[in-house]
């Protein structure tokens, strides 16, 4: 599949809010970008399978959640890297925006599902999603940014200037 430029796809939002320094730090053959409507089939799920389980729910209920992610504003910003000649999917994530009471009607941004194709690994490209999604946060007022991750993964977020902070506490169904 040939690749397919910002201006021809339907995007979950403005693909300004990511950061120009990131863009210009990829390799020429990888485009960072909002997520798109048509990227089901652009292999959105079979990176996310990187992380955890995924099942498929089909592209119409896909569509359905992306229409959602879109209709709640400002707050749901997902992002991919695109490798252009195969125009595949290779790299994913989300910052989450909480709007809260405190803090002068503060916010926090929470970053979730970071997961980059096994092959493109050790490629600073998950190091490049994480300081795109940091800087949407910034953007959108946040006065934190934080994140849940296994021990493992703790060095690879410390490189990305974050540090550990607190417990994780969870009530599994
Ligand atoms: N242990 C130690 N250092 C690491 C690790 C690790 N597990 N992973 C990356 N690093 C280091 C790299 O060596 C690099 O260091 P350098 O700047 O000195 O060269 C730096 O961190 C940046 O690494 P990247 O190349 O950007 O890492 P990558 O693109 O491989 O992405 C990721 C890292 C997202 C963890 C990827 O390996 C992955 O998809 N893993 C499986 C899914 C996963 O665990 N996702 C995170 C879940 S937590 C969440 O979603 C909030």
């Amino acid at each position: 599949m040939p690749f397919t430029p910002d201006s021809e796809l339907d995007l979950l939002f403005p693909a300004e809010y990511i950061s120009q320094e990131v863009r210009s730090q990829l390799h020429p053959d990888l485009h960072i970008r909002p997520l798109a409507s048509t990227d089901y089939k652009r292999g959105h799920l079979n990176i996310l399978s990187v992380l955890t389980v995924v099942s498929d729910p089909g592209e119409e209920a896909w569509r359905a959640q992306f229409n959602m992610f879109r209709e709640i504003q400002k707050t749901y910003y997902s992002i991919v890297i695109v490798d252009k000649p195969s125009d595949r999917i290779v790299a994913v994530g989300t910052v989450f925006i909480e709007r809260k009471f405190l803090r002068g009607l503060g916010s926090v941004g929470h970053i979730e599902d970071i997961a980059v194709d096994k092959s493109q690994q050790g490629k600073k490209l998950g190091l490049r999603i994480i300081q795109a999604l940091t800087g949407i946060s910034e953007n959108s007022g946040c006065y934190k940014t934080i994140l849940n991750c296994s021990d493992a993964n703790i060095p690879f977020y410390q490189k990305c200037g974050y540090e550990k902070k607190e417990n994780e506490m969870v009530s599994d169904i």
